[in-house]
């Protein structure tokens, strides 16, 4: 999935004022609201690039409550936005207020938008700009009919004309029966909402100044813009109530969540991928599946990972940023910046980690923990390995327990290992060496030099049995010294005088 920045699509707005400023005390969290994540995204960005895809000549984001981590995300995946500070938190017109001093005389439509609104997308706001345009309106809202409209501001109509918006609290019996909300979201004619935000006083049930003031000072006339053509206000409903779903608790962030992520299983199973328990599978919004792919359950695909057709993923598995060819069969297992070619398996139960390239069809069983490592075509580690920073040719057998210990507790080195080479099971290969193709390394050995093509490296203790042992030692319980078996493969310790 790519996405194009089509230039007839750009709406070319003024400017976007996002709004970020708020507390967000129901999260009861140490970290800004914003951070939290939908979909493998802080709401932050969903709501920038929402923003972004108006293609505005400015973008604005009001920070305010913790606002140094709010910056920090900004600048970490959107440097080009401009934040304006609102020290005190003194409502939502005083928030776009403060917006606008830093914009100067502006001239055209600034679209408002909140910071904790992850659902709202680029196309809505499009046609809300479209809806604004062909009403020639000073202002317009985005509404949506509500089943339970409590909290909400509610929108005044006469008719077609939206009179006014009355806040939750200042509302009366009638006006709180009406259902059609206030998202908050509005695009305005610059020069009006300007005359709006300097003329509001703060005399109301919460004693903050309203953003939502200027859309009734716009609609009773007491505001004008420059254009005389423009006046009035209008209202573009949607009925897709999740694009202006706002979240303020744990609660509402996992429902959003839930939503979104039906959403983008819904669009893959539209498109020939088959999810066989879409209540416990995630898959994040850059992920790109091929056809017939197959997910099973508690399976997790995350940020650009890419699964090409016929795929089987899963159980239990979650990939991240993970390059997967076609007819890849993935079992039980956790891989991250994995790339694996054409038919390869894996799992049940293995840990590819960064910088794990698998060829076409090389095999990788249980237990097997891979980083920094590429396997040729072929190869096959069946179970019970480590296998760090190791370049490994193709047609490559490795035993069970082999390691590749690739640390001496300094440095990290790389291990090579030729086409057609055989290591034992339990064979530790000590970094840096290069076993050149076709060697022969046997069981239990530890390797801590270069091995030529197509010898035997053997490097362990020769077994020592002692006929009738056994039976001696059980009829005397303590066997003579001078028979311990141990005598010869006993541990040999380096002290530090041995050097001196
Ligand atoms: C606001 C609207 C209400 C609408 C609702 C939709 C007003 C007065 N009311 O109410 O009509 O139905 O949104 O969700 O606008 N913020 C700041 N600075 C502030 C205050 C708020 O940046 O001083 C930001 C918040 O971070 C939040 C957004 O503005 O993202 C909305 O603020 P909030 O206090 O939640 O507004 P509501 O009372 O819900
Ligand atoms: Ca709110």
């Amino acid at each position: 999935m790519t996405t194009t920045s089509d230039q007839s699509q750009s709406s070319g707005v003024a400017a976007v004022i996002v709004l970020a400023a708020g507390g967000g005390t129901r999260m009861r969290s140490k970290r800004s609201k914003l951070l939290h994540e939908v979909a493998g995204r802080p709401m932050l960005s969903w709501a920038v690039n929402a923003a972004r895809g108006l293609d505005p000549q400015h973008l604005v984001v009001v920070v305010g409550h913790l606002r140094d981590q709010v910056e920090a995300q900004l600048a970490e995946d959107a440097p080009d936005v401009v934040t304006a500070v609102q020290a005190e938190q003194k409502g939502t017109g005083h928030a776009v207020a403060c917006a606008l001093e830093g914009l100067g005389d502006l001239t055209g439509e600034v679209v408002v938008t909140y910071a904790d609104v992850p659902m709202l997308n680029t196309q809505t706001l499009q046609d809300l700009v479209r809806a604004h345009r062909s009403a020639h309106t000073l202002a317009t809202v985005l509404t949506a009919e509500v089943p339970d409209p409590t909290g909400y501001g509610r929108v005044l109509r006469n008719g077609e004309e939206v009179v006014g918006i009355v806040e939750h609290k200042d509302a009366d019996d009638a006006q709180r029966r009406i259902r059609e909300i206030n998202s908050g979201i509005y695009v305005f004619d610059a020069a009006a909402l300007r005359r709006g935000v300097a003329a509001l006083s703060n005399d109301n049930a919460q004693g903050e100044y309203y953003l939502t003031d200027v859309v009734s000072m716009a609609a009773s006339g007491q505001i004008h813009g420059d254009d005389p053509a423009r006046h009035g206000v209008g209202a573009h409903r949607t009925d897709d109530l999740w694009q202006t779903e706002g979240v303020n608790d744990r609660v509402q962030l996992s429902r959003v969540n839930a939503e979104m992520n039906r959403r983008i299983l819904e669009k893959w199973m539209r498109a020939g991928v088959t999810i066989a328990d879409p209540t416990s599978t995630w898959i994040q919004p850059d992920v790109d599946l091929g056809q017939d792919v197959t997910i099973l359950a508690g399976s997790s695909l995350n940020g650009a990972t890419s699964i090409g057709s016929g795929a089987v993923i899963g159980p239990e598995t979650t990939l991240t940023d993970c390059e997967v060819g076609q007819d890849v069969v993935v079992r039980r297992t956790e891989a991250t910046l994995a790339v694996l070619g054409d038919g390869v398996r894996v799992g049940p139960w293995a840990n590819l980690r960064p910088g794990t390239v698998l060829d076409q069809d090389t095999r990788i069983g249980a237990f097997v923990e891979t980083k920094n490592a590429h396997l040729g075509a072929g190869t096959s580690v069946p179970r019970l390995v480590y296998a760090g920073d190791v370049v490994i040719g193709t047609d490559v057998t490795v035993g069970a327990g082999a390691v590749f210990a690739n640390n001496d507790g300094r440095t990290t080195s790389t291990t090579s290992v030729g086409d057609g080479a055989f290591v034992g099971s339990n064979v530790v290969v000590v970094a840096p060496v290069t076993i050149a193709p076709g060697a022969f390394l046997a069981a239990g050995s530890a390797i801590t030099e270069d091995v030529p093509a197509d010898s035997l490296a053997i490097a362990r203790q020769r077994g020592h049995i002692s006929t009738g042992w056994a039976a001696r030692h059980r009829e005397q319980m303590a066997p003579p010294a001078d028979s311990d078996p141990r005598s010869d493969t006993r541990n040999h310790i380096s002290t530090p005088e041995d050097h001196s």
